[in-house]
């Protein structure tokens, strides 16, 4: 599916869904379901006032990988780098929380609400090299609309 049909689906979740709970859901079964290469979405946030994220909603094979430190893996690194991170190869990264050798690439996008990083979308694939700018692109907009109703 285009990805500017996937920005019009996300709007209608966000407009229809009740919960904020049930809006992330909706938008990573989606993301799931449309992106053939996006094998596991899914959200995590700053746990409270600790330098941790915590795993929020998510679509694809459940992860042990609940609380993450910041500095620590991929998404770690985004909470404390502030900025998108595209891993092609996960092989290439020493700073790197695997989630299953079937993981070939990531990508990490930070949400910023107010000027403060307090969460992240987190893309796992089975393929190598299937990110580009227009990925960037879609999960930054949808990060930006996350920050308005979280
Ligand atoms: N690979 C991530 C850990 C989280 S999982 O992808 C769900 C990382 O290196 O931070």
């Amino acid at each position: 599916m285009k990805f500017s049909i996937i920005q019009n689906k996300i709007i209608n979740i966000i407009t229809k869904s009740e919960t904020s709970n049930d809006k992330l859901q909706e938008i990573c079964n989606l993301l799931k379901e449309e992106v053939d290469y996006y094998d596991w979405v899914g959200f995590y946030f700053k746990n409270g006032n600790k330098d941790e994220l915590k795993l929020a909603q998510f679509a694809g094979k459940p992860t042990e990988h609940i609380i993450i430190p910041f500095g620590k893996g991929i998404c770690g690194q985004v909470a404390v780098s502030n900025e998108n991170f595209i891993v092609q190869d996960v092989t290439e990264q020493d700073n790197y929380i695997s989630c299953g050798f079937d993981i070939k690439s990531e990508i990490v996008i930070p949400i910023f609400k107010n000027g403060e990083n307090i969460g992240q979308i987190d893309i796992d694939s089975h393929k190598k090299s299937p990110f580009t700018k227009e990925d960037e692109k879609l999960l930054e907009f949808i990060c930006e609309q996350v920050a308005k109703f979280i």
